[in-house]
């Protein structure tokens, strides 16, 4: 009897050491295998190729056995899944989540530590997690590697920005895998710390393809309580290690059962418009915990910030950030920008050109001891600047029915932050701020903690779990990328995360290839604060001996409303500038941030894209098309278009010998009717772009 029961026994689990399971369509299938030595295992295929070979998974602890071998499987589960949902804000009002799902429950011999990896296969793409349950053995632990391995077959083309833990803003380098060397780069960040461990390791996600055209794409979904994972690159085998961000001590990440780590996310096509219209990253993450979201609204608008970066006016009140504190230098210097004055022009703009919000950086004290981060003290986020006098603006923000947006630079100082977090939230109720930009310039305080880190991680969580309970939307600027966890709490509207517009301003500036890459890797996560709508390109028409710009022309400004999604958008501009030009501001007037419908056109990574968006409840239509450095025509047919409907369509487009570097404002607009069998011809000039608004017509 017995010898009969272990037969049975062996029998099965024989059976379970390989599992496989296909995607709903069926073109992608994944494979789960303990090796011989009971480690677990995971290949991916695409319409039957490998595009992962057999790859190695688990996790390293401090001071404990390894959970990467020894194991045997308890027992496998499948379930199929296939739902839809409706995100508060956007690109459209209904998405799909449609995956099979493979659970393996492993448990290690001699320790009996028990864990689950959990498989779900999309259409687009695959994803897994480790699950560890709560038991006798193991509920506490330290985490200090993970094993998990993406072992490709080739040598893909790579758009990667290099692995700094403490920051995201760099511009990509497109090479093969096998030439990614972070030695070789400029490390201009921007935010003043550079903390690169290795040549070779390079941030997530990393988008890639190969030479036969098979795009795959390595990212993350649901990074709650865990560190980011980058990638380290073995250049000569193609195999790529998550590599986690330490805590100040090195440690990765600390963890209690029940608990789970973020999805590992490969996503694979043969065209890069599924990669680029993925909601794969968003649908993995938790359904929403706030249950009255009719607070959360989606905002354009106009802020005292670009004035700034470009050097007419100062964040601090003295014009002086020498001086060491506020009573230092107590005299304004006639150079401050957030004043009562300046903010209620800006206001009169937002109510004229109906913008529903202003922002004000600049308008509390410490901007003296903001730079350089010495002072762990340095904003208290609720004391404004002798000349801002936020009830005036306040009353007066409301009187014209515009909201104020409240801006709160950390500079890294982020326990500081924490400390007056809930004094900083009742001030924006008070004066009925609804949404706050934060700020992460600069190395961490307390020090030795990364941006990219658990601890940070869980900060820009918190913010915006906190700032839920006041009913207020977030913002975050030199946060962690988000990774899909804007499903969870919507009021977490938008991140920057990666190097936004400001680049152009004061430093070499982002190349024109720069936007047609972020939608394949940054905003897969969630939507990015890119502050579009420069309409004076050269910085030397503030400052004649600047050679700064930015790398676009004004018609490509105009299509990066469309293109780069997010329901919080900035007509980044100074009111003058927009003024000199009105004909091209009607677009960013017009141009809707919250939508029904997406469909992407046309999109090569670091090439071109080309999208079309319906505005929510509206039978309006914006298209956005972009280029790198070369300029480019297509037809596009207008099928998207409501059959039997005719529309005015406005075309905003560069003229004939636009270029970004030497004629970067050259646009014109023409006004067509068309249906949804019209074509329109697209002539995007180097650096450049289209946007057409279409209105139906009666
Ligand atoms: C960097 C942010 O990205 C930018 O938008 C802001 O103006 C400065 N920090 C100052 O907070
Ligand atoms: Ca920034």
């Amino acid at each position: 009897m017995k010898h009969f029961l272990s037969g049975i026994l062996f029998f099965t689990l024989s059976l379970l050491q390989a599992q496989s399971v296909a995607s709903p369509s069926k073109k992608i299938t994944l494979d789960f295998k303990l090796t011989a030595k009971g480690q677990p295992t995971y290949t991916v295929s695409y319409k039957n190729k490998d595009v992962v070979q057999e790859s190695a998974m688990g996790i390293k602890l401090k001071e404990k056995p390894a959970l990467d071998a020894n194991f045997t499987i308890l027992g496998t589960k499948n379930a199929t899944f296939n739902e839809s949902w409706k995100p508060v804000l956007g690109e459209q009002s209904s998405i799909v989540n449609h995956y099979n799902e493979l659970t393996v429950s492993l448990i290690q011999n001699e320790t009996n530590v028990k864990m689950n990896v959990i498989f779900r296969i999309f259409d687009e793409g695959i994803a897994f997690r480790y699950d560890f349950p709560k038991q006798t053995e193991l509920n506490y632990f330290i985490i200090s590697d993970e094993v998990t391995q993406f072992n490709l077959t080739e040598n893909y083309k790579t758009f990667w920005i290099p692995g700094d833990f403490d920051s995201n803003e760099y511009e990509y380098n497109e090479t093969k895998l096998s030439e990614i060397d972070n030695s070789k780069i400029d490390m201009n960040n921007g935010i003043g710390v550079k903390s690169i461990p290795g040549k070779h390791i390079v941030q997530s996600p990393l988008m890639m393809k190969s030479d036969a055209g098979l795009y795959v794409n390595i990212f993350e979904a649901a990074v709650v309580n865990y560190p980011v994972m980058h990638l380290n690159v073995d250049v000569n085998k193609y195999k790529l290690t998550a590599q986690l961000v330490p805590n100040a001590i090195g440690d990765k990440a600390y963890l209690q059962t029940p608990c789970v780590s973020p999805w590992r996310t490969i996503m694979i096509s043969d065209d890069a418009r599924d990669i680029v219209s993925s909601k794969m990253i968003l649908n993995l993450n938790e359904p929403s915990k706030i249950e009255d979201t009719s607070w959360i609204k989606p905002m354009k608008y106009v802020g005292i910030w670009w004035e700034m970066h470009v050097g007419k006016s100062t964040w601090d009140y003295a014009g002086s950030q020498n001086a060491t504190n506020f009573a230092d230098a107590p005299k304004a210097s006639g150079k401050h920008g957030a004043t009562t004055e300046n903010t209620k022009r800006y206001i009169d703009f937002a109510a004229k050109n109906g913008f529903d919000g202003v922002l004000v950086e600049g308008w509390n004290v410490g901007w003296e001891d903001w730079n350089g981060n010495w002072k762990e003290e340095v904003f208290d986020f609720t004391t404004p600047y002798p000349d801002f006098d936020i009830a005036a603006i306040s009353a007066y923000a409301k009187s014209k029915n515009v909201k104020m947006i409240m801006h709160h630079e950390t500079s890294g100082s982020v326990a500081n932050y924490e400390r007056h977090l809930d004094r900083a939230f009742e001030n924006m109720v008070k004066y009925d701020y609804p949404a706050v930009k934060t700020g992460y310039v600069g190395k961490i305080i307390p020090r030795g903690e990364f941006h990219d880190g658990q601890t940070m991680v869980n900060h820009f969580n918190f913010v915006a779990r906190r700032a839920a309970d006041y009913k207020l939307m977030v913002n975050s600027h030199e946060s962690s990328r988000p990774t899909g966890y804007g499903r969870t709490y919507p009021n977490y509207v938008a991140a920057e995360a990666a190097r936004g517009n400001e680049f152009n301003a004061w430093s070499v500036g982002n190349p024109p290839m720069h936007e047609t890459i972020l939608p394949f890797t940054r905003l897969l996560g969630g939507p990015m604060d890119y502050t579009p709508g420069i309409f004076e390109i050269k910085m030397s028409y503030y400052d004649k001996s600047k050679t700064e710009q930015v790398h676009t022309t004004l018609a490509k400004q105009l299509a990066l409303y469309v293109t780069m999604y997010s329901p919080i958008q900035m007509a980044a501009d100074l009111l003058e500038n927009y003024e000199k030009y009105p004909d091209a501001f009607q677009f960013i007037k017009d141009v809707a941030v919250d939508w029904d419908e997406s469909k992407y056109l046309q999109a090569e990574p670091g090439d071109y894209l080309t999208v079309v968006r319906k505005a929510k409840g509206s039978e309006s239509w914006f298209l956005g098309a972009i280029t790198d450095e070369n300029a480019r025509e297509s037809e596009i047919k207008l099928d998207f278009l409501t059959k039997g409907q005719k529309y005015k369509a406005i075309i905003y487009e560069d003229a004939k010998n636009a270029d970004w570097k030497t004629n970067p404002i050259a646009y014109k607009i023409r006004t067509v009717t068309v249906t949804s069998k019209s074509k329109i011809n697209l002539n995007l000039a180097p650096g450049g772009g289209t946007a057409i608004s279409f209105e139906l017509m009666n």
